[in-house]
């Protein structure tokens, strides 16, 4: 597959854009700050925080899991059986008290913060997986 050129310089804080790569669906995510300043709040109700996982881009193995902070780039496929999982902007804590955003699976209910790191006690036991990606400047990102 062809790598795929994505404007971001007009994605809002908290919106969640869409793009294909590979066949696959890909999230890009402007997280807000809050978003952003949750993240590290509750690291011990996850499998892997650090994101230690062989497979993960090096640069992913962090609490933000991507290049810039403010912008996820996620593969969005649950790492389950590969349905694709809901983004929650606002009403996450539903799912996980106290969590104010995140995504949530309904094909069997495993949930994931907005770094893509999977929660304790879901069937999911990956983090979503982190394309390969790059900026070209600072409003345009190339996946692939
Ligand atoms: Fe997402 Fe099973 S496919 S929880």
């Amino acid at each position: 597959g062809a790598p795929v050129e994505v404007d971001i310089s007009k994605i809002e804080p908290g919106q969640l854009i869409r793009v294909e790569w590979r066949g696959k669906p890909v999230w890009v995510v402007n997280r807000s700050q809050a978003a952003l300043d949750e993240l590290s709040t509750f690291e011990q109700q996850l499998k892997d925080p650090a994101s230690d996982e062989p497979q993960q881009p090096e640069f992913a193995k962090n609490q933000y899991r991507s290049l810039k902070p403010e912008l996820l780039v996620a593969v969005g496929l649950c790492t389950h059986l590969g349905c694709s999982p809901t983004y929650l902007p606002d009403t996450f804590s539903e799912q996980v008290a106290g969590v104010q955003s995140g995504f949530f699976c309904p094909c069997h209910g495993s949930k994931f913060d907005m770094a893509g790191r999977v929660f304790q006690n879901v069937p999911a036991g990956l983090n979503l997986v982190i394309p390969p990606y790059t900026f070209v400047d600072d409003n345009t990102i190339i996946i692939g």
